[in-house]
């Protein structure tokens, strides 16, 4: 499968300090790639270039072959790419199936309030379609109409890729997903991304659970202070000497 992500020297400094340095790197269709590396890496700050949230100081991006870089995120997301949170950020005061809506119209660029008001466009029913089956996949079908103040943390993971699925995105950016999970919901996590790299989206994936993420992986990258130092199966990485420096250097031995 050809890359559909491309990243090259991509770098990004937030004054003195280089979060992101001449980072090379590519997602191919379909597959899952890891990312790793220890807190202050530069992973989050990668997604947040890639998705057009900060600027880059340096390099290139191409989604899908077209540079990226410098696009608002709305046009980046509107390409296809989609991503979740460190942190989960549902829309107050709608009901789960509308969380889900919304993530619909960022990819298709209506308002958040032709949403709640249910303007009545053509394409509306097929969204609200996609948004069931959506909402069934991910596991909370029996939570549709709950407003997602009464969701537990973990289904609110759950809530947040339903919303980027939404989008239908053709790569979906995940940050530390497992990240707060039961051990239950994690097995639940790690079959949904299965099933979403069945459907033939890309996955871009951070995550610090070793246990969670090698199993999953086909391929690993690995950053610390910014740079790559490994890339790799996840076998290969899990064994090399810069990578088990790194962690041993922050205290984290990956397991
Ligand atoms: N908006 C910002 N302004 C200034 N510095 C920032 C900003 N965002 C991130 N940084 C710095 O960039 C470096 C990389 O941070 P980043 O959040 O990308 O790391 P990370 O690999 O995601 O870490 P973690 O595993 O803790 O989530 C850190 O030193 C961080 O303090
Ligand atoms: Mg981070």
């Amino acid at each position: 499968m050809g890359p559909i992500l491309q990243v090259e020297k991509l770098t990004k400094r937030f004054g003195g300090l280089t979060a992101v340095a001449e980072l090379d790197f590519e997602v191919r269709e379909g597959e899952i790639l890891g990312m790793i590396g220890p807190n202050g890496a530069g992973k989050t700050t990668t997604f947040n270039v890639i998705a057009g949230t900060y600027p880059a100081t340096g390099g290139e991006v191409r989604f899908a072959g077209e540079p990226i870089l410098g696009l608002p995120p709305h046009r980046i997301a509107s390409r296809g790419v989609m991503r979740t949170f460190q942190h989960n950020r549902p829309f107050a005061g709608l009901p789960v199936i509308d969380n889900v809506l919304v993530g619909a119209h960022t990819r298709f660029a209506a308002s958040l309030w032709s949403v709640v008001l249910g303007s009545a466009r053509s394409d509306e029913g097929q969204r609200r379609k996609r948004a069931e089956e959506l909402v069934q996949f991910v596991g909370l079908g029996e939570l549709r109409d709950a407003d997602v103040a009464t969701l537990s943390f973990g289904q609110g993971r759950l809530l947040e890729i339903a919303r980027a699925l939404a989008g239908e995105p053709r790569l979906i950016l995940f940050d530390e997903p497992a990240a707060g999970l039961t051990p239950a919901e994690c097995a639940r996590l790690a079959e949904i991304i299965r099933g979403i790299a069945a459907r033939g989206i890309a996955v871009l994936l951070i995550e610090h659970d070793m246990h969670f993420l090698l199993p999953l992986a086909q391929r690993v990258v690995v950053l610390n202070f910014g740079a790559k130092i490994a890339d790799g199966l996840p076998d290969e990485v899990r064994a090399h000497p810069a990578v088990m420096d790194a962690y041993l250097g922050s205290h984290a031995t990956p397991q």
